[in-house]
């Protein structure tokens, strides 16, 4: 994807998930775009990864089963790091939103 597209996608993904109802997931699609999707693939796929009761219990108990997830791969380091423990309850409601079972699917 080019830059810029990739900008236009992230600028109106954000403007359509402006409702307060909304805040966290759209939080969460931004960071998850951000830090997740080199390695995952867009956030479909992303949170098609998992049904939402198995995102409840990988991010359960502080991120622990994540965590574990990631440890000995590249994202090891950004997983126990402090930015990752403030935005995971943000990523885990947007990849719980659009959990494989949920039925729901992210505008982009
Ligand atoms: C540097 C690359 C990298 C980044 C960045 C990364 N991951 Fe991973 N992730 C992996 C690898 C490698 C595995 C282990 C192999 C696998 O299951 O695909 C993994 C495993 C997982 C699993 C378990 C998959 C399963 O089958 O149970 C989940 C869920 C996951 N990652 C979510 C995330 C989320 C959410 C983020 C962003 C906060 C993220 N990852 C960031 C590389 C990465």
């Amino acid at each position: 994807m080019k830059p810029i597209s990739f900008f236009l996608s992230v600028a109106v993904c954000t403007g359509i998930m402006t409702s307060p109802l909304f805040a966290d997931v759209a939080k969460g699609q931004k960071w998850y775009t951000k830090e997740c999707k080199s390695c995952h693939g867009n956030g479909t796929k992303g949170a098609g990864m998992h049904t939402q009761d198995e995102w409840d219990e990988l991010f359960g108990n502080d991120n622990e089963q994540i965590i574990k997830k990631h440890i000995g791969t590249p994202a090891e380091a950004y997983f126990k790091g402090e930015s990752f423990k403030n935005r995971s309850k943000d990523i885990r409601d947007f990849l719980f939103e659009y959990g494989s079972d949920s039925g729901n699917v992210p505008a982009c």
